[in-house]
């Protein structure tokens, strides 16, 4: 992949990952495309693009390399052209960037393609759920005293290595250049979010990521529907949180894991940054 390819691959997973009739903003479009930039910048070496026989680009994936884990970002195969394997061998090309990696992580979608093919890597699964919504903002708690606002991403670091195996830092520069915000709670734990969703959490304890993701909540627009993707097993502190803040569970792709990261614990994982 090179960044002549942005544009393309880009629209590629606006075309995959979008809603029937759903239209991008201005603002999405440029936040897809910067996103896409910012990973091809860091690991030039985990990202692949696969052409027709037109010669035009026709799938796309992004891997991530951050101390010693390995993340799939993106795989994406236009449509007309899926099931011929060629999701398959981009895949293939994104693990072998992973090579001597001590963890993997994938977020997956729903696709029974693509959770065929992360099983088949000999990557464990975790079910998932995801919760969205308007939040009631009468259930709201009082606002913890602990958690501030803050740009420090480097503080994130320990917090990302207990939890992930591997620091965030690298990536939530982009993070905030995409209208993410960034909460500290100490060195217990830390979030991202915007005004839709929560983008990333991860904490030393519970009781630390239910008063983070109280404080995400809180600062969604009233009225304006959020989402808190990829809740796995195991996540229960945040499933009594967002049912308590009046939001709705459905069914999430699931995550697969292998070899050695962190707790995996309490942990809202980023989509495109693991
Ligand atoms: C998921 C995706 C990338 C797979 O790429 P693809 O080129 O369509 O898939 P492939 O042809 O390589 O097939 C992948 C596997 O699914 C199997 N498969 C193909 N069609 C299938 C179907 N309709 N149902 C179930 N499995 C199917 C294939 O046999 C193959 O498994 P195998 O290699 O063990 O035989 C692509 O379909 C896609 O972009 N989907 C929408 C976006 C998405 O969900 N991306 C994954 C994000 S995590």
């Amino acid at each position: 992949m090179t960044p002549e390819d942005v544009p393309v691959t880009a629209g590629l997973a606006r075309t995959v990952f979008s809603a029937p009739g759903e239209a991008a903003s201005a603002e999405d479009v440029r936040r897809g495309e910067a996103r896409q930039a910012h990973l091809l910048a860091t690991d030039p070496e985990g990202a692949w693009v696969a052409l027709d026989e037109a010669g035009e680009v026709c799938g796309v994936a992004l891997a991530i390399r951050r101390e010693g884990v390995w993340g799939l970002s993106l795989l994406a195969v236009r449509p007309d052209v899926q099931s011929r394997g060629i999701g398959r061998r981009l895949l293939e090309r994104a693990w072998a960037y992973g090579e001597g990696a001590r963890g993997r992580i994938v977020l997956s979608s729903t696709d029974p393609k693509a959770m065929r093919r992360y099983a088949r890597l000999g990557l464990a699964v975790r079910p998932c759920v995801a919760a969205g919504g308007i939040v009631d903002r009468s259930r709201l708690p009082a606002p913890s005293g602990a958690v501030r606002a803050s740009e420090d991403v480097e503080r994130t670091a320990p917090v990302s290595r207990h939890v992930r195996g591997a620091a965030h830092v690298a990536d939530l520069p982009a993070m905030l250049d995409a209208g993410g915000r960034l909460l500290l709670h100490g060195d217990r734990g830390f979030a991202v979010h915007d005004e839709r969703a929560v983008r990333l959490l991860a904490a030393r304890d519970e009781a630390a990521a239910v008063d983070l993701l109280w404080a995400c909540l809180a600062a969604a627009a009233p009225g304006a529907t959020v989402a808190v993707d990829f809740l796995a097993a195991g996540q229960d502190w945040a499933v009594r949180t967002v049912l308590d803040a009046g939001l709705a569970l459905s069914p999430d792709g699931p995550v697969f894991t292998g070899g050695r990261l962190g707790t995996l614990a309490p942990y809202v994982p980023s989509g495109p940054y693991l």
